[in-house]
């Protein structure tokens, strides 16, 4: 077989591992019931071509590798925050992005609620022992803006305390981005209608259903208040050294490349060329069989 050839096929096998996740999501529409089905098929025509997507995500992905290696190369710290409502998109992002690169160079961090040790902390304390050290990008799945977002909605952080979080959090950020870390902030934004179908189907399909925390049902009551909540936390926390961008959500496959591709072009980086690998000889031991028996 020729070089070329091993590598083509190489890449069709982890297509169709691509693909076969894709599947796995079609099955699941089969168990919705008729009306939502429906609309689910339909946004699915106005969505993406398969392939185009298919092609685009590995070519993005190959990508993220040159920006690893350079990130390595360079002892580059980087960290970017996935915020958004509930049922965004943003864990379906984020898996994207770390699907290749070495989960040493590029870890996720996401907390769960804090602790009652925590809580008497510093707020920013539990997040600063995640910052990355040279050479490693960290993405934040929810971060320190909780304070401003669930935390402030659900009542778990009082108006003293969400007050200090807007003043301190400009200043915090100053000084990670003065210290030298990249810092790349996203807000996954969906609408009310598309957050609905979200959520209807994640109750329709009994494999999806703990996906729905007491806090996503909540998230769709207080809708509106959420949307205050971001209004403020934009206009307060948009700095120019750490701007937010936000990413159309509602059409998953492309607020996914979108994010992708916006990410790599935060960070000017160049291939970094690397040494041929050869498998070495296997040194044969003659007791080997033997002692395996
Ligand atoms: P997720 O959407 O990340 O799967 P949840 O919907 O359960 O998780 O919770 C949303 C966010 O609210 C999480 O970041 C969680 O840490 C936070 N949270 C939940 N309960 C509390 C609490 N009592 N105090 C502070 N934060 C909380
Ligand atoms: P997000 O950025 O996630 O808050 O979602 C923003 C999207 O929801 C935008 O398309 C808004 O126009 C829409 N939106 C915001 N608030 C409301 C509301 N109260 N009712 C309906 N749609 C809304
Ligand atoms: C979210 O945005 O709540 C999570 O990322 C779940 C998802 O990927 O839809």
């Amino acid at each position: 077989m020729q070089d070329d050839d091993r590598d083509s096929s190489w890449l069709k096998l982890e297509l169709q591992d691509d693909f076969d996740e894709e599947l796995e999501q079609e099955i699941d529409d089969d168990r919705l019931p008729a009306a939502l089905r429906e609309l689910h098929q339909h946004r699915k025509k106005v969505s993406i071509d398969r392939g185009l997507y298919f092609r685009e995500l590995l070519r993005l992905q190959g990508e993220l590798l040159k920006l690893q290696d350079w990130v390595v190369h360079k002892g580059l710290k980087v960290v970017v925050l996935f915020e958004g409502r509930d049922s965004a998109g943003k864990g379906g992002v984020i898996k994207r992005i770390t699907q290749r690169v070495n989960p040493r160079t590029c870890r996720v961090v996401a907390l769960p609620a804090p602790s009652d040790r925590e809580r008497t902390q510093w707020y920013f304390q539990r997040y600063v022992s995640h910052l990355p050290a040279a050479g490693e990008i960290v993405l934040f799945d929810r971060s320190w803006y909780n304070r401003a977002g669930v935390e402030r909605v659900m009542g778990f952080a009082g108006e003293t305390q969400v007050e200090d979080f807007f003043r301190d959090v400009p200043e915090f950020e100053r000084m990670l981005v003065r210290s030298g870390i990249i810092l790349v902030k996203y807000w996954f934004s969906i609408t009310d209608e598309e957050q609905q179908l979200r959520f209807l189907m994640r109750i329709h399909d009994p494999i999806k259903q703990w996906k729905l925390s007491p806090m996503d049902l909540q998230s769709r009551v207080r809708w509106e208040a959420y949307t205050r909540a971001k209004e403020e936390m934009f206009e307060r926390t948009n700095i120019e050294e750490a701007p937010w961008y936000i990413v159309e959500g509602n059409d998953k496959k492309r607020a996914r490349l979108n994010c992708m591709a916006h990410l790599l072009s935060m960070i000017p980086y160049k291939e970094i060329p690397r040494e041929p690998v050869l498998l070495p000889e296997r040194v044969f031991d003659p007791n080997y069989e033997r002692r395996t028996l």
